[in-house]
């Protein structure tokens, strides 16, 4: 694996799943890898578990880490190729991803969706310029429409908590009043494909995934139907990829509480963080049925998983 920008970087996702097992069991084994090496962690929007969890696992692979967040600590960045730089940005992204590349072994990046224009957002463009002018891997920290090593990490949390060999795992929209991306649904869908568990999306209508997402997945408008006897139940919001970025709905039935859990199979609730509570999801909930914290804590084998996989073949 030479980048991890999206699934397709990733030859065995089930081996690398265990990878992230074995890196939790035994976390400084491979302490001599990454030795003399530097990531750099860029994050162009707010962060805690990525970026904690990442410099955890980079040090426990024995790497330096620098951090930088664009725009505060550094110049804000020019992507458009061709045009007269007279605005707020002072730099192109050709010179600092080359700059920051001669300094770093591996970049990670953090630049979410403008969720203004789709076509843009969709394809790429802050991962696919580091890629194209740093010369060095690059990770994706949560990108326009993906977050990767948070769907590690949540196959890891499955990985772990299953009690049966092909659970049902249902992802779920939650409401919410502000428009946030697809990545981390975009994500979950996408890996979840990649296993052998039965796997529903359920959200209001308006609110279907990108096609390439949902894949083979069964989607069902009725989030009471979907959740029956599901062992799994991922929580999430997103704006509308049809409408894009719209708010259609807050529906607050579509709220993760106790009286949905009770149409699982006691099964437990899942989000990747952070969550308001009460809006998306009841204090109840996650509280006493949630695996959030978890989930959170397997961000720093995720990234090791990452790190190891790309420090190897360097
Ligand atoms: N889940 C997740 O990526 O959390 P942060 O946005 O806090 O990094």
């Amino acid at each position: 694996m030479k980048h991890f920008i999206s699934l397709h970087d990733v030859q065995n996702v089930q081996e690398l799943v265990q990878e992230g097992i074995r890196q939790k069991a035994n976390r400084f084994a491979d302490q001599e890898l990454g030795k003399n090496k530097t990531i750099g962690l860029i994050f162009f929007n707010q962060s805690l578990r990525t970026r904690l969890s990442t410099q955890k696992a980079a040090e426990n692979l024995g790497m330096k880490v620098l951090t930088m967040n664009v725009g505060q600590d550094s110049w804000q960045l020019e992507m458009e190729d061709g045009v007269v730089m007279n605005g707020d940005k002072a730099e192109h992204v050709k010179e600092a991803a080359a700059v920051i590349g001669s300094y770093c072994d591996i970049i990670a990046v953090r630049a979410f969706a403008g969720l203004k224009d789709r076509d843009a957002d969709y394809q790429e463009i802050v991962m696919e310029k580091f890629r194209q002018y740093s010369g060095v891997p690059i990770i994706n920290l949560e990108s326009a429409t993906r977050h990767p090593c948070q769907s590690l990490a949540d196959l890891i949390t499955i990985e772990e908590v299953k009690k049966t060999a092909r659970p049902k795992v249902v992802l779920t929209w939650l409401p919410h009043f502000k428009p946030l991306p697809q990545a981390v649904a975009n994500s979950f869908a996408e890996w979840v494909n990649q296993t052998d568990y039965e796997f529903i999306i359920t959200h209001p209508k308006g609110y279907d995934l990108a096609p390439e997402m949902v894949g083979n997945a069964k989607v069902i408008y009725d989030q009471d139907e979907a959740l029956k006897g599901a062992d799994f139940v991922y929580g999430k919001n997103w704006s509308s990829y049809t409408h894009y970025g719209q708010v259609l709905s807050t529906d607050p039935s579509w709220m993760i509480t106790q009286e949905k859990m009770a149409l699982t199979n006691n099964g437990v609730f899942m989000h990747c963080l952070p969550v308001r509570r009460n809006l998306k999801v009841s204090d109840y909930v996650l509280d006493n049925q949630s695996v959030v914290v978890q989930q959170a804590a397997n961000r720093e084998w995720s990234a090791q998983a990452v790190l190891k996989t790309i420090l190897t073949n360097m």
